[in-house]
């Protein structure tokens, strides 16, 4: 800028700018509902607004003789900045305007199967939602299910756009039967307003102006709405939250915990407590790239600077002393759902809170929620696009609070272990105990004193493979050698134990995930006891494999993918089931019609074809022995 004085309007203008609040919503509905006609519509006509304001501006600019637009520029696209600093990559675009009385943030989410998906990511952060809906249709299952979303994410506002009024000639009676029965519908669902309007996006009815056809219509229009609608509650007032992102160590005399203010503020001089560790401390010094600040509040983004060197390591919180935040590993969620492959209560996932990120599996999903009812339904999957209350379990601690309470620090999403995608979005609703009198007794004898007395390093040996592959034939023979050589040992056949322990088990994917689960803790109290233990088991999934790999020690799982294609294993078929399978008789037959996720990286890789069972043998005690599985 140049030091130019700059004219009293203008700086009015700026004035202006700066004090106005910001609002942030969504539009959603079926994907023919009008969205981007609507939201074409506001543009274009807020647009109009924004120029004559310009053009008044740079007339008053050129008698004054400074430079005005470059200014208001940056202060308009800052809040789009902002959205794209906080690193949102789903397929959801921001689109950024503003009015005389307010500026507005518009998540615009395409409307393809993903829907859910994007609009969990819009909504997230919007403080309102646009529910669009055809005048001719009514109400339809998406409005409820998005509707029903929106309340889940923690929105309080809606406008019922009941857009394309003009093709029922501008009816009061279609208007207000659908108003009752949104309202019906949506009762129990907690909103603080819902404000019908009746309009059409393509003609612009009451959309920024009121519409000369519906005398009979008192509301405001769409924009007169969004630019008046009370929805800022009082963050002050919430307790001091701040999820560190990273720990800044730039020499040994600086030491600071960056990331954003999620909740409340924060002073110089404040106590301050470490969320997990419960460790308290005071903050010394808040630092900006501008310069130190004396306080920061929610949405800055600071360096914080502590007393005291006390430990915080990313995904940890700082946070008010007398309102802590929840410190749990298993807790209560509801969880949407987006991913093509369902949700499977056992499977392992990474959950991801805004900065931490831990291993996570749903350990009970109590119930699914109908989109149209909201009511309770037993289940023991979620679909694409469906909602669950479920436990969850991670593998170590998590700080949070209720979705309820703080949107930022109330959410998670789930990402798949192995394709790293996002496959579901959780909001917390409250943790759970473990039942407290219940504690890991910790033993006088221990895992290194049995394995001692048996002269061996216990391990997992964990054959995978097609059935009739051979895995459970060389385990055999394994096992036969190890008992000759004096080792303790013992195999845990899919077979038998689905006779016994998993005897409630079948072949979905689910009750798959949960047999593997079962005898993966089976398998680790069997290496707790010192013995070489041999597992025999299909085990499809990467998932459950790298669960079962994760429940034992480093170095104490050895994978060996027993790798006989599947024409063979059919063409072998020594149980008939494959000929079943193929006839359509036994369903989920793995490499029929449920699947086998072949190893990527097995610790010990066994080609069978062409081999004898004993040349297979000596191929795997080598390869056991070069790995240092066995001496
Ligand atoms: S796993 O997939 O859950 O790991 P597991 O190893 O316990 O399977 O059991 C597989 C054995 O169950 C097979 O060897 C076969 O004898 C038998 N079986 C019966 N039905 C099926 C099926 N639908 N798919 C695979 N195996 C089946």
């Amino acid at each position: 800028m140049n030091n130019l004085q700059t004219p009293d309007t203008l700086k009015t203008f700026l004035a202006e700018q700066e004090q106005k609040t910001l609002l942030r919503f969504l539009t959603c509905g079926s994907v023919d509902d009008g969205k981007s006609t609507l939201i074409g519509r506001l543009l274009y006509d807020t647009k109009l607004i924004y120029e004559d304001q310009l053009a008044a501006l740079e007339s008053d600019s050129r008698k004054w003789g400074t430079v005005g637009e470059e200014i208001d520029f940056a202060l308009l696209v800052d809040g789009l900045e902002a959205e794209r600093e906080q690193g949102i990559t789903i397929d959801v675009a921001y689109r950024f305007f503003s009015t005389s009385k307010r500026k507005f943030i518009v998540a615009d989410t395409p409307g393809h199967v993903q829907y859910t998906r994007n609009m969990a990511t819009g909504a997230s952060t919007a403080d309102l939602a646009i529910v669009l809906v055809d005048a001719r249709n009514g109400i339809l299952t998406q409005t409820k299910r998005h509707t029903f979303i929106a309340s889940l994410l923690g929105i309080r506002h809606i406008v019922v756009a009941i857009n394309k009024i003009d093709l029922v000639d501008y009816d009061q009676n279609a208007f207000e039967r659908i108003t009752e029965e949104f309202k019906a519908f949506s009762a129990e669902l907690g909103f603080d307003t819902i404000t019908p309007i009746p309009l059409s996006a393509r003609f612009g009815d009451n959309v920024t102006e009121l519409s000369p056809h519906m005398g009979w219509y008192d509301g405001p229009t769409l924009l007169g709405h969004l630019e008046t609608v009370d929805f800022e509650s009082d963050h002050s007032s919430a307790p001091f939250r701040f999820p560190v992102q990273y720990v800044v160590r730039p020499n040994l005399d600086f030491r600071g915990f960056a990331g954003t203010v999620a909740a409340g503020s924060v002073a110089v001089g404040d106590s301050i407590v470490v969320a997990k560790s419960g460790k308290s401390s005071k903050v010394s010094r808040i630092v900006t790239m501008d310069g130190d600040l004396q306080n920061a509040v929610e949405g800055q983004a600071v360096t914080i600077v502590l007393d005291d060197e006390v430990e915080v390591s990313r995904g940890n919180m700082l946070v008010a002393p007398e309102e802590r935040p929840h410190v749990a590993d298993q807790f209560a969620a509801n969880l949407v759902w987006f991913s093509e492959d369902p949700m499977i209560p056992g499977r392992q996932y990474i959950l991801r809170t805004e900065t931490d990120s831990v291993s996570a599996s749903i350990t009970a999903l109590r119930h699914r929620i109908d989109v149209n009812s909201f009511a309770h339904e037993a289940a023991t999957c979620l679909d694409m696009n469906e909602v669950g209350y479920c436990h969850l379990s991670t593998q170590a601690p998590l700080a949070f609070d209720a979705y309820a309470d703080n949107r930022a620090t109330g959410a998670f999403v789930l990402i798949d272990r192995v394709t790293n995608a996002t496959v579901g979005a959780g909001m917390i609703t409250h943790p759970l105990r473990r039942a407290s009198n219940v504690h890991w007794q910790a033993l006088d004898v221990d895992k290194k004193s049995r394995s001692e007395q048996k002269g061996q390093k216990p391990a997992v040996l964990w054959f995978t493979g097609l059935s009739g592959s051979g895995k459970s034939t060389i385990a055999n023979l394994l096992e036969k050698r190890l008992l000759a050589e004096g080792r303790h040992s013992y195999i845990l056949d899919g077979d038998n134990v689905r006779h016994g322990l998993n005897r409630d088990l079948g072949f979905t994917e689910e009750d798959r995930v949960e047999n593997i689960r079962r005898v993966g803790e089976v398998a680790r109290l069997m290496v707790d006891a010192g013995l070489l233990t041999l597992v025999s088991f299909i085990s499809p999934f990467r998932a459950e494999r790298q669960l079962a790999r994760d429940m034992v020690e480093d170095g104490e799982f050895f994978e060996i993918f027993v790798d006989t294609p599947f024409e063979e294993c059919a063409k072998r078929d020594p149980k008939g089931l494959y000929a079943k399978a193929l006839r359509g008789e036994i369903k989920n037959f793995t490499g029929v019609d449920s699947p086998y996720e072949v190893p990527e990286n097995p610790d010990i890789h066994l080609k069978t074809l062409g081999k004898s069972a004993e040349e297979l043998l000596d191929e795997l005690i080598e390869a056991l022995k070069q790995k240092g599985a066995l001496s």
